[in-house]
């Protein structure tokens, strides 16, 4: 079966979340699950540079077709936009990008707007997506388009709206990964897509006034997916439906989520390139020298005995990790130890960076983004906090699992599907993975935070849980298989191939 799979991020070469870890790793599973896969990128300069052109079988350039979709000739383009063949490194995939350099290649964030021209910017890349659909490579037309987030939204819109000759378009998926997030933008911006005036509408892409670039791809998608079973009911509710649950209701039926995964080639203590001591379930006394080792390269005491609590997060509203700043007074005063990576919000870095200055050697706080850190906050913490107001998949506490720093989180989302909390009960039948709250305060994060610590006072039954969590496998084969399995499910021209 073929499938394009278009996104914006994709590890490693391009990423600021988990969607980068998402592209980077889904992509190679649905290969090795008998797919024949290619995907289809926009040029930011880290993809452009990082894509490889020398040993291209797969195609030429391909230039998108005028006429219909966004109105090129506003772009002020010198020549029709194209897409570039390249090969992925590492999966060796083939890719399809799309290579225009006056909307693509800037510095900083890729989907910052200081030009005011996302709408144009990820119009085109819906819309090659689209034309891909439709067969503009010759050579390779996909049965599904699989498209991720707001950014690739008006691609099943265009696919639907756009007739072109030759075989029957491809089917279309839409994931969300992210429902907050949905693409916004001023009404004057929808004259620039190319779309008929009646879809300025309810049943078209208007939002409250605005154009919604994920509302485009919620209405016109033949499935729409989401990173996790618990989210797909979430977002089908108003409290977590971002005002699109409506029209998430109306489409129940062909809604569902599959969990994400976790590469385990890049995130496992036996063989992590970034860690300086490997470990594992049978060896989780060597866990104290990564302990030791990210005390030391954080400035925290080195101290064995602490529960050392580590964050790594955008720090933005919905990882809720005010919350844990609220308690990190209480959490020193019970003798433990917190290291927190991450970026954002400016108020909440200010308030950590305080918190730190207050208790030197116990808090550590950086600020910024660190893949190499990343891991070893993973390696040496006890503790992986994620206490998250909602949660559509989340893969840090996963990564925590894996490296059996015990996640304790929020119980939403794919928090919910993911960590089994240490209830007497659960550590009884040997099932605890970590420690999960509910209610959405300080009040509540802090019995699960004092459960944390009185059962790492017994270190036994610590390193039992430990050893669950570490054996816990979320792998992306099984989810690979859940998406060919609803890739099939699509009719008859994605059944037949
Ligand atoms: P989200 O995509 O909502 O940010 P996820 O848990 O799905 O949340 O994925 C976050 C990914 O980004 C993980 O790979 C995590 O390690 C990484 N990450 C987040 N913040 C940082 C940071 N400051 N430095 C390095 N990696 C980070
Ligand atoms: C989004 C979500 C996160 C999810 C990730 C990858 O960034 O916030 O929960 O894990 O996408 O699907």
């Amino acid at each position: 079966m073929k499938v394009l799979y278009a996104c914006t991020e994709l590890y490693p070469l391009l990423k600021t979340g988990g969607l980068g870890d998402v592209g980077g790793a889904l992509p190679p599973a649905l290969r090795d699950a008998g797919c024949d896969v290619r995907v289809l990128l926009p040029g930011f300069p880290a993809i452009r540079t990082g894509v490889s052109r020398s040993r291209l079988p797969h195609a030429s350039p391909l230039a998108l077709p005028d006429g219909e979709g966004p109105r090129l000739a506003q772009l002020g383009l010198r020549q029709p936009p194209a897409l570039q063949p390249a090969i992925l490194p590492g999966s060796g995939l083939a890719a399809y990008v799309l290579d225009v350099r006056t909307l693509f290649d800037r510095p900083g964030n890729p989907y910052e707007d200081a030009q005011g021209d996302n709408a144009i910017r990820f119009a085109l890349l819906g819309w090659a997506a689209a034309c891909l659909g439709h067969g503009l490579d010759p050579h390779w037309q996909p049965q599904v388009l699989h498209c991720h987030d707001w950014h690739t939204g008006l691609a099943p819109l265009y696919l639907r709206q756009t007739a072109m000759p030759g075989p029957p378009p491809a089917s279309t998926v839409f994931t969300v990964h992210n429902l907050a997030y949905q693409g916004l933008f001023p009404r004057s911006s929808f004259g620039q897509l190319g779309l008929p005036d009646y879809l300025f509408g309810i049943d078209g892409v208007e939002f409250w006034g605005q154009v919604s670039f994920m509302k485009a791809g919620l209405q016109s998608a033949d499935r729409i997916t989401t990173v996790s079973p618990t989210y797909a009911r979430e977002i089908l509710g108003p409290e977590q439906g971002c005002g699109l649950d409506g029209l998430l209701r109306e489409r129940s039926a062909i809604v569902s989520g599959i969990l994400n995964g976790v590469d385990y080639q890049l995130w496992n203590p036996s063989h992590d390139a970034m860690l300086a001591h490997p470990y594992d379930c049978d060896s989780l006394q060597d866990k104290a020298l990564a302990k030791a080792g990210l005390q030391r390269r954080m400035g925290l005491e080195e101290r064995p005995q602490a529960l050392l609590c580590g964050v790594v997060s955008r720090l933005t509203e919905q990882k809720g990790l005010h919350l844990v700043e609220a308690l990190a007074d209480e959490l020193v005063g019970l003798g433990g130890q917190l290291a927190v990576l991450g970026n954002g919000d400016g108020p909440l870095e200010q308030a950590f960076l305080r918190a730190a200055a207050r208790h030197p050697g116990r808090i550590a706080v950086e600020v910024g983004y660190d893949e190499a850190l990343a891991h070893g906050i993973m390696g040496g913490a006890d503790v992986i906090m994620v206490p998250s107001r909602f949660e559509p998949c989340g893969l840090t506490q996963m990564y925590g699992l894996r490296y059996g720093a015990l996640p304790l989180v929020h119980r939403v989302g794919g928090l919910a599907d993911t960590v089994v909390d240490a209830t007497a009960e659960n550590l009884r039948a040997g099932r605890a993975t970590g420690f999960a709250f509910d209610g959405f305060d300080a009040q509540a994060l802090r019995p699960a935070l004092r459960r944390a610590f009185e059962l790492h006072a017994h270190p036994d039954a610590w390193a039992a849980v430990q050893r669950t969590a570490m054996r816990q496998r979320f792998g992306w084969a099984e989810a690979a298989g859940r998406y060919m399995a609803l890739f099939r499910s699509l009719g008859p021209q994605a059944a037949a191939a």
